[in-house]
């Protein structure tokens, strides 16, 4: 199960329902890398939580390799994936990643929201306490409709200053599934508001200034890491006896590249995104989250996303179980581990 990215190793698990409702973002398999999980503890010492892991507190693992934050990430990656069991990897690749104990690796909950203001609706995010709200920015529409970048970028600024202070409370993820950038095409879509627009390049442009406003631009570490979605042609929710599980949006090659590729790959070679999230839809037969040709060679090789890649919620379970893409659900899991690798 071991794949090595560009520069990354990558993983996918096996999807396990969690809840019936309406889960924009709520991934219950993934294609993750764990640099990410490093930049919790390599950034600032928070004072409320416990650093995630090679707690100095806990004697027995600080002097593992895993834990030297002088080596480089790819090292420490190797080191931690070496000495982890199968079954602990599996537990890792869901949003809700399980503990390892014994290497002193604490469990975390990957499912942050911010889409216009660090928002509850993912399980990492609880208001309470001294957060008992977060800034709500306006509808990315209307945002958006200002044109002006630079306000873009500064309240992605404000959203991930309020995120920072959230985790160091110990409230909040410091993964975000922000922003939507599917192109508004089709008026009818229950979701337009979310999204920048029609415009392929507006939206990239929004993608790349909000990524960046939320990630922080010194190109070294991330303040917190963003994601755009819901990667592609996903403008659809239910429509004339179509709904977004079953949904196979015909795109042809140009209309591709001219359009539904813009906002991603402004946000990940502009924004130099951390993640992508590959959408329920199936684009011209194939499930977005088991198509390597969209993943693996587009936005790791073409684009070079240095960062995870994940799925929509239960989207692996929906193409084996809804849309009957496979037949078996390790077949499923597979095709997503092999699509982003
Ligand atoms: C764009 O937004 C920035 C930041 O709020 C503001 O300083 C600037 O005046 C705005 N530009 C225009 C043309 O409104």
């Amino acid at each position: 199960m071991v794949l090595l990215s560009s520069k990354l190793f990558s993983y996918v698990i096996t999807p396990i329902p969690i809840r019936a409702l309406d889960c924009t973002a709520m991934p219950t398999s993934f294609i993750i890398t764990l640099s990410v999980l490093f930049l919790g503890v390599s950034l600032q010492t928070s004072k409320a939580l416990d650093p995630f892991a090679c707690d100095p507190k806990d004697g027995t693992n600080r002097d593992l390799p895993f834990c030297q934050v002088k080596l480089p990430i790819q090292t420490r990656v190797n080191d931690l994936i070496g000495r982890m069991t199968l079954q602990e990897k599996v537990g890792l690749l869901v949003n809700n990643a399980a503990a390892v104990p014994r290497l002193g690796i604490k469990g975390y909950e990957w499912w942050s929201e911010a889409l216009h203001g660090v928002s509850n609706v993912g399980p990492g995010t609880k208001f309470g306490g001294a957060f008992p709200v977060a800034t709500s920015f306006p509808q990315v529409i209307t945002t958006a409709a200002s044109f002006n970048a630079t306000l873009w970028e500064a309240i992605g600024r404000v959203v991930s200053d309020e995120a920072r202070a959230m985790f160091n409370g110990g409230v909040a993820g410091l993964t975000y599934w922000s922003p939507n950038v599917n192109i508004f095409r089709d008026p009818r879509w229950g979701r337009g508001q979310e999204t920048p627009g029609e415009d392929p390049v507006v939206v990239g442009k929004y993608a790349a200034s909000y990524v960046r406003g939320l990630q922080g631009s010194d190109g070294i570490r991330l303040k917190v890491a963003a994601c755009c979605k819901h990667f592609t042609a996903y403008d659809l929710d239910n429509w004339n006896g179509v709904d977004r599980f079953h949904f196979n949006a015909k795109v042809s090659k140009q209309d591709m590249v001219d359009t539904f590729d813009v906002p991603f790959r402004m946000c990940v070679k502009e924004g130099k995104v951390a993640s992508v999230m590959c959408s329920y839809n199936q684009v011209n037969g194939i499930p977005t989250c088991a198509d390597p040709n969209l993943l693996k060679k587009t936005v790791r090789g073409q684009w070079r996303l240095d960062g995870y890649i994940v799925s929509d919620c239960d989207s692996v379970g929906v193409y084996y179980g809804q849309q009957h893409y496979t037949s078996t659900p390790e077949e499923a899991a597979s095709d997503a581990i092999k699509a982003g690798k």
